[in-house]
């Protein structure tokens, strides 16, 4: 496997423009999640568009049960060491939980910091149309923001179940004005997470901003899942939507009980592997 930059078309640096005009094409959008820089590596040279650095690290990466304590130095910190990785992808910072919904001004100076001292190109808030007077202002000064509709993590404690929302026709009405809040506010993409397929489907033909689904069915212009789940390295729980791609997690156990073994057995190192 070659980590080597390619020098084809899919080289061709990912921007905000360029997923625009991916959706405008009905070029399907691949994003996944990276929190490290070996990871995010092998991501952007297999020709990932879109990299969310999720505060889903609170849970898959600290072992936390929800995000929602996840604070912006550890978002800082992960966001940092994800873009050196990157040539290609277009890097994205989760905004964690109280970090943007206090007031505008906070949540400005909070995303600009993202930027700034991390690198990453854009920054992903949860919410709908409450939230837009604060994603205007954050946009306004050039940033730009992802929008998340449907499960959103972040409000867990509300929900009190991580099932399929707007499965009711107010809720899923209430998904539709809010995606077209994002879209007026100025975001350049929103994710939806786990929401009826023709909902979500109906929400990606509406507006002109690229739908990334996660759980929303093949009807979105994209699709995003957290790394962890897809690798099978994350397997407190395993929601139907999330296809696994490997079992990573079964390959590492067996691979740290060989080592100890061979430690063990004094089977490691041999001659070759010593001076
Ligand atoms: O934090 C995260 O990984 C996310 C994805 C589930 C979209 O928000």
């Amino acid at each position: 496997m070659s980590t080597e930059p390619r020098s084809d078309a899919r080289s061709r640096k990912v921007t905000t423009r360029s997923l625009l005009q991916m959706k405008e094409r009905g070029d399907p959008i691949a994003a996944l999640t990276a929190y490290d820089f070996t990871t995010a590596q092998l991501l952007d040279s297999a020709g990932i568009d879109v990299i969310l650095v999720g505060d889903s690290a609170g849970m898959v990466v600290q072992g936390l049960d929800t995000t929602v304590a996840v604070t912006l130095d550890q978002m800082l910190y992960h966001c940092t060491v994800v873009r050196r990785g990157i040539e290609r992808a277009l890097v994205v910072g989760d905004m964690p939980f109280m970090t943007f919904q206090v007031n505008a001004d906070e949540a400005l100076r909070n995303a600009g910091r993202m930027i700034k001292e991390s690198g990453v190109e854009a920054v992903k808030l949860e919410g709908g149309s409450k939230i837009c007077p604060t994603i205007r202002r954050i946009v306004d000064v050039g940033i730009p923001v992802m929008g998340h509709l449907g499960l959103t993590p972040q409000s867990i404690h509300k929900f009190g179940t991580y099932q399929v929302r707007a499965t009711e026709p107010e809720e899923a009405d209430e998904v539709r004005r809010d995606a077209r809040a994002l879209e007026d506010a100025g975001v350049f993409a929103i994710v939806i997470e786990k929401v009826p397929a023709t909902l979500a489907t109906e929400i990606a033909q509406s507006v002109r901003v690229p739908v990334i689904g996660i759980g929303a069915g093949v009807g979105c212009d994209g699709q995003i899942l957290v790394t962890h789940d897809m690798l099978g390295l994350y397997t407190r729980f395993h929601p139907r939507f999330v296809r696994r791609y490997a079992e990573l997690g079964k390959a590492m156990h067996a691979a740290f009980e060989h080592y100890v073994r061979d430690v063990k057995g004094r089977e490691f190192p041999d001659k070759d592997e010593s001076y």
